[in-house]
């Protein structure tokens, strides 16, 4: 329904601005404004506005901008006729009356409704009663609750074909109202109409107003041919329109700010009991244009929920295409996965709701999720096919209406195309001759050989087998079978004693595990290195291409933006120094410590790198004092320094690094 100008007018006329909004905000007169702390933004000092004679408010912390309507809308989350109705009957001011057509629509949709909560009753009832009983079974089995079942008023429909066209009937709805209104199958070719709904566990689906407008009824028995039956178009119900649960999410997503996309019923019945009330789910259809459209209305970044496994992240992927054209600048979907073949129900019932916020927490940014689909659906390792990539991430991101939007995009997928472009590489598998791109980036070995062989021999404990080959067979001394690509084997390195001490030569460019493991965190955490910049800077470390790509990030560091993890890659690659990031990233392909990984959390990350940082310290500083004792045993064979060369050699060993994995 389209509103008169002079309704709202006459509304604005008997309601002020600052009486709405004083419901939410506490406002203190300040000269002719009012003001108050802002109800958009987290604030110590009021930057938030009102002023009744221009009739809106202004919040300088969040840039919000409106007048009664909006405002209404905003913290509460109702639509624009469902503020203009609430303000309306608060200003006592009467809503027009619709003309003798819509005022019949109206009447039909008011029947509508009536029969509608006469079935979801009629619902509620039959599970209560004597006929209820196997139902109950299978709802108690399902672990719900009473109180689960009373909130999305849960029932029953009966096994019989006309169970519920008597019930209706004896309560003055007519049959065309019935079939009109879905519950009942009937047509031309069928003589006897009969209930759409039978021996089924009935979901009533509610409008925003939480009033019944259809159901999903969900069968018993397994066997059943339509596990879901859903109510069919009606006058009521659309359902690419609708969400399940939304009248109930509405508040709750609206002050949590979350909301929680799942695919079924169950889902958000069991996410609900689980503490989970900002959840709906579509109607046995992909998310709809309109669905997404409704879902912003309550918050601007809902969560989609998907399965794991391939099936689900197709389903991930359909939604990206109907998201893509309508992003706005602040208008976004999270993507989380859950673990293969469990859907959230699953997960709520099985391992708890700590493990369905994790899933939640890990929810990726849509334009990871469009990337990796994209990058994930080929293989990039020729310049050809990297252009190619890129013509199909433009015409992705083409489809962006939002110029604002689509440019931020374009320039998001330039920095991953060019992020990628090393890693395309490896995504190719190891060519011969490929190696050769690989000479200009940092970590050029004295003995010529590349950078990934390096990379392969940093991880190799002197005298065991390499952690990278599973089941390799002994090393044979003088290359042979055992080795990497026939390589010879590192040069030797400068001591025995250091060796043992599973340390590495200070010149050859090869990281330690642990070396590795605290760049990786500071690579895929950058808000590390802004913690302690003092402590990065200090680092030791025995790699000069760790030490290189230590400073890079401190010159990052120090300019005025904030790191993030896409922004630092880009950058570095563009330094020339993502062959050093590959290398730093292969330090986890044998041994997986959680803090450096891009989803630990920032506890994780900072106690696992704090920790490592430590026992890194530590061990700089004996391996200093071991370099020194040797210089000194050399120069006068003192028995001093032969006990201290000792001494240290027993707290390398205490330390980590002798504890390094073995591989094979
Ligand atoms: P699922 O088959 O994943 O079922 O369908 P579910 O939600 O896990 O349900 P339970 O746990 O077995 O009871 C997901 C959603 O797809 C729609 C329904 O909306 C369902 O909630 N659906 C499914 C149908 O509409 N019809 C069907 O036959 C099956
Ligand atoms: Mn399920």
């Amino acid at each position: 329904m389209k509103f008169p100008p002079n309704l709202l007018d006459d509304i604005r006329a008997r309601l002020s601005v600052s009486q709405v909004v004083s419901r939410k905000v506490a406002l203190k007169r300040s000269g002719r404004e009012f003001r108050g702390l802002s109800p958009f933004k987290v604030e110590k000092s009021p930057s938030f506005f009102v002023n009744d004679q221009k009739g809106f408010y202004h919040c300088f912390a969040s840039g919000e901008h409106g007048d009664i309507f909006k405002f209404v809308m905003e913290t509460e989350g109702l639509s624009f006729p469902e503020a203009v109705e609430q303000l309306a009957a608060e200003a006592g001011v009467p809503m027009p009356k619709p003309d003798a057509h819509e005022a019949k629509r109206e009447d039909e949709r008011t029947r509508l409704q009536g029969l509608l909560e006469a079935s979801a009753r009629h619902f509620e009832d039959n599970l209560k009663g004597a006929g209820g009983a196997e139902a109950r079974r299978y709802i108690n089995g399902r672990g719900l609750a009473q109180e689960t079942i009373r909130r999305f008023r849960i029932g029953y429909a009966l096994p019989g074909r006309h169970v519920l066209q008597e019930h209706l009937a004896k309560l003055g709805y007519t049959v065309e109202e019935m079939i009109l209104s879905g519950m009942l199958i009937g047509g031309e070719d069928i003589k006897q109409p009969y209930d759409r709904f039978r021996h089924r566990v009935m979901f009533p689906i509610t409008d925003l107003k939480d009033r019944a407008i259809a159901f999903g009824g969900r069968a018993l028995e397994k066997d059943e041919r339509a596990k879901y039956l859903n109510s069919p178009e009606t006058p009521l119900f659309h359902k690419g329109a609708i969400l399940f649960n939304a009248a109930k999410a509405r508040p709750i997503a609206h002050e949590r700010e979350r909301l929680i996309i799942v695919e079924g019923y169950m889902d958000v019945v069991s996410l609900t009991a689980a503490g989970f009330g900002e959840s709906v789910a579509p109607l046995g259809t992909a998310l709809t244009e309109d669905q997404m459209k409704l879902v912003w209305r309550l918050v601007p970044e809902p969560i989609l929920c998907f399965d794991g496994d391939s099936a689900g992240k197709k389903a991930a992927h359909r939604a990206i295409d109907t998201i893509l054209p309508h992003l706005k600048p602040g208008f976004s979907a999270g993507f989380a996965f859950l673990p293969d073949g469990m859907d959230p129900d699953d997960l709520c019932r099985q391992e708890g709701p700590d493990a369905m916020q994790a899933v939640l927490a890990k929810a990726q940014p849509l334009a990871e999720v469009l990337w990796d689909r994209e990058f994930a659906s080929g293989d990039w390792s020729t310049p050809e096919r990297r252009a190619r990539l890129q013509q199909q991430v433009t015409q992705l991101v083409d489809r962006i209406g939002d110029p604002s939007v689509r440019t931020h995009y374009a320039s998001a997928m330039r920095e991953r195309l060019a992020a990628a472009w090393a890693p395309a590489y490896r995504q190719g598998g190891h060519r011969q001759g490929q190696d050769s791109f690989d000479q200009r980036a940092g970590g050029a070995s004295p003995s010529g050989r590349t950078v990934h062989a390096a990379a392969r021999d940093a991880y190799r404990i002197p005298g065991q087998a390499k952690p990278f080959q599973r089941n390799a067979a002994p090393r044979s001394p003088g290359g042979g079978k055992g080795n990497w690509n026939n390589q010879p084997p590192p040069p030797a390195i400068a001591s025995a004693s250091l060796r043992r001490s599973g340390m590495v030569d200070a010149d050859s460019g090869h990281p330690s595990h642990r070396e590795a493991l605290i760049m990786l965190a500071l690579l895929n955490h950058p808000w590390l290195i802004e913690s302690d910049l003092e402590r990065v800077a200090a680092i030791e470390f025995t790699s000069g291409a760790l030490n290189r790509l230590r400073d890079a990030l401190l010159t990052m560091a120090s300019g005025d933006i904030s790191l993030d993890r896409a922004h630092v890659r880009s950058q570095l690659d563009s330094l020339g120094l993502s062959k050093v990031v590959d290398l730093v990233e292969r330090a986890i392909t044998h041994k997986c410590d959680r803090f450096a990984e891009p989803d630990a959390d920032a506890v994780e990350a900072e106690t696992g790198w704090r920790h490592s940082l430590g026992l890194h310290e530590q061990h700089s500083m004996l391996r200093k004092a071991l370099a020194a004792a040797e210089r000194d045993l050399n120069a006068e064979g003192s028995e001093d320094a032969w006990a201290r060369i000792i001494e240290i050699k027993q707290q390398l060993a205490r330390s980590e690094d002798l504890k390094l994995p073995s591989g094979g």
